[in-house]
């Protein structure tokens, strides 16, 4: 499928936003380890959370939905069936990292799979901490999926993570709650937070500080309601495009303000956006108001440091870079090139093609804006982030902007060109 974007004169309106794609697949997760009936409300419906349902449905779980609750029968000490076939994870690497932690510790051998972008995304680096635990993987000889889980008795361990992926945090916590004494992560670990946060909503004992995480094996889960705050990666979006185009004003309510997810909006602050945020509920996770207007925007320089907590972020920071004044260099990300494409490359691809400019590192980018993009031939290389990116590109730019495979959107927000066009007037 495709879309075509047109310059827009202004971008305004009050969009609910879908539920967080991260929030949504640990609610489900951990509603089906937990004793007794979990609910999530407001679950994200895109396809990357539909993935978890389907596996967890596979092993067992029974998951249903009326309106906007999704209700989980947990599976609690009586453990998964075994499945018939493969798990099917689709695009969503969350699901196949986080459930290799799930299955590490529990006596069933599964395979894993996806899509023809999942499995060429690398898998050793959930692979070989769940081994120094005890459990089997059998991985492709490029360390890819298909995988091959053989769960069994498992042992905590001391870990130095050395990469800062919440979802090889996730996974290895995941392990623990089912390891024998103690298992440590250190290193970095301040990727989002989302698993150290609802663990403890579901009655599990987990210590966090800075620098490490403690978690004991054994312990029960639960169970609990988990409400789905509105997802600031997907925000984002609206968020660029009212900071970007004259005349705009954006209110958005229920967003997850949670400090590991929002460096989005600080770096869009840094850049002179006007953009405030006002928390209304702290816990489990912090939710509020986002307001934007319009606003002349400076380039900035993202620190590695930052780069966890906007990753998902970085192809519309490309876009808005384009936009503003001066000089935009972002360093240390260069999990990019590993995430559903290979972001680095789709992003300078398709901003050349729109007549833009940017120079490519191997961990990041530098534009010089502003610059004039002009409407073309966008691929989406089936990357959501990236066909998103590019339709708020395409309403900055002179002529018609056309974006290919533009379903893939489903991934995260499947009512996304609907809402653009709710929020642009032409
Ligand atoms: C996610 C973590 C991030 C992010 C992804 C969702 C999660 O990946 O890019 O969209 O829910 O844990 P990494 O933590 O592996 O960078």
């Amino acid at each position: 499928m495709k879309q075509t974007i047109t310059r827009a004169l202004n971008f305004k309106g009050t969009p609910k936003i879908p539920g967080d794609k991260s929030i949504s697949h640990r609610g489900l997760i951990l509603g089906a380890l937990a004793s007794g009936k979990s609910e999530v409300i407001d679950i994200l419906e895109g396809e990357d959370v539909q993935s978890t349902a389907r596996c967890l449905r596979e092993l067992g779980v029974t998951i249903t939905k009326k309106d906007n609750v999704t209700t989980i029968e947990g599976i609690g000490l009586k453990g998964f069936q075994n499945p018939k076939g493969d798990l099917d994870c689709g695009n969503s690497g969350t699901t196949m990292r986080v459930m290799m932690g799930v299955l590490a510790g529990r006596n069933i051998t599964e395979t894993l799979t996806g899509d023809q972008s999942l499995v060429r995304r690398p898998m050793k680096r959930v692979s070989e901490p769940l081994r120094l635990m005890g459990a089997n993987f059998e991985l492709t000889n490029e360390n890819f999926a298909p995988l091959t889980v053989t769960g069994g008795k498992i042992h905590g361990i001391d870990y130095d993570l050395k990469i800062a992926s919440a979802q090889i945090k996730t996974a290895i916590i995941m392990a623990a709650l089912t390891a024998e004494g103690r298992t440590r992560i250190l290193g970095e670990i301040g990727s989002r937070d989302h698993t150290e946060r609802l663990l403890p909503h579901f009655g599990v004992k987990i210590e966090t500080s800075p620098t490490e995480i403690n978690i004991m094996g054994g312990q029960t889960l639960t169970p609990n309601v988990v409400k789905v705050p509105g997802d600031p990666s997907t925000a984002a979006f609206w968020i660029g495009a009212a900071s970007m185009i004259h005349n705009s004003t954006l209110e958005l309510e229920n967003i997850s303000l949670n400090e590991t997810r929002i460096g989005c909006i600080r770096v869009l602050q840094r850049m002179g956006a006007a953009i405030d945020t006002e928390i209304t509920t702290e816990k489990p996770e912090p939710v509020g108001k986002v307001r934007v207007k319009f606003a002349s925007l400076q380039g900035v320089t993202i620190s590695k440091e930052e780069v966890p907590s906007l990753i998902d972020e970085l192809p519309l920071l490309a876009v808005i870079a384009s936009q503003a004044n001066g000089v935009t260099e972002v360093h240390g990300a260069e999990e990019l090139r590993v995430k559903e494409s290979d972001r680095l490359e789709a992003i300078a691809s398709n901003l050349r093609a729109m007549g833009g400019t940017i120079e490519v590192f191997p961990d990041g980018f530098r534009i010089e804006g502003p610059q004039k993009l002009h409407g073309a031939d966008i691929q989406s290389v089936h990357d959501h982030r990236i066909a998103m990116a590019f339709s708020v590109a395409g309403l900055v730019a002179t002529g018609e902007t056309t974006i290919h495979d533009s379903e893939c959107v489903a991934i995260s927000y499947p009512g996304f060109y609907e809402a653009l066009k709710g929020l642009t007037e032409k």
